[in-house]
């Protein structure tokens, strides 16, 4: 039976090792992104969840933890960066035991976290694990390829917001001001 390790690692203390194998694995699973030899795509996540079988990284997470003004209140939120698991090891569940590693690391922690939050076009694999679509007016910093061009503020309707709730804060539809870049 192959070894299956989940590491949680801050950003800060990630060895060359580990930032060649995580390049590598970003690669396969984001052709279309131009990640121009970093190891990650607008900004350096805060940790990462990375997901080894047999010692060879084959899944990761980008975990952003940052306050975000949803509707005039300040809310705590864990967000979901670049789930990543290789092509070759997909479909084994491997995506799911991270996300559910994600979510309890946050659960663990729920009297510093209101919410999970995350961006994606593929939002039947996050809805299974309990995630729900909202809809935005977002506000939030442009970044591409290490410049800052702008300031974003549009109601989205071109990809897919979702949030879980963790502590007992209500989330609603209205206009979420990310503090930050958009991940
Ligand atoms: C998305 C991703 C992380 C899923 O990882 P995975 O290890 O293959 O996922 P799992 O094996 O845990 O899948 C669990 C279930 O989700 C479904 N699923 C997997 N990827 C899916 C997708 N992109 N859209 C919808 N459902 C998906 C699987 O069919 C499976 O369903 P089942 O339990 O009914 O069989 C992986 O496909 C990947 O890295 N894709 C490329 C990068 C990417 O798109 N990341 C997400 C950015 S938001």
């Amino acid at each position: 039976m192959p070894t299956v390790t989940i590491d949680l690692i801050s950003e800060f203390q990630l060895s060359d090792s580990i930032k060649a194998e995580l390049k590598e694995l970003l690669s396969a699973c984001f052709p279309e992104v131009d990640y121009n030899g970093r190891t990650y795509f607008k900004q350096l996540p805060h940790y990462r969840l990375i997901l080894s079988v047999d010692k060879q990284i084959v899944g990761q997470v980008g975990i952003d933890y940052r306050a975000m003004n949803l509707n005039n209140a300040l809310v705590t939120v864990f967000g979901v960066i670049e789930l990543a698991v290789h092509p070759t090891h997909q479909g084994k569940g491997l995506g799911t035991r991270l996300m559910l590693e994600f979510e309890q690391i946050a659960t663990t922690h729920s009297n510093n976290v209101d919410f999970l939050f995350l961006v994606t076009e593929t939002p039947a694999f996050y809805e299974r694990l309990g995630y729900k679509a909202t809809t935005q007016k977002v506000t939030w910093l442009k970044i591409n390829q290490g410049e800052t061009y702008g300031l974003g503020n549009e109601q989205v309707d071109d990809c897919c917001l979702m949030f879980k709730s963790v502590g007992n804060k209500h989330w609603e539809d209205g206009e979420l001001d990310m503090l930050g870049y958009w991940y």
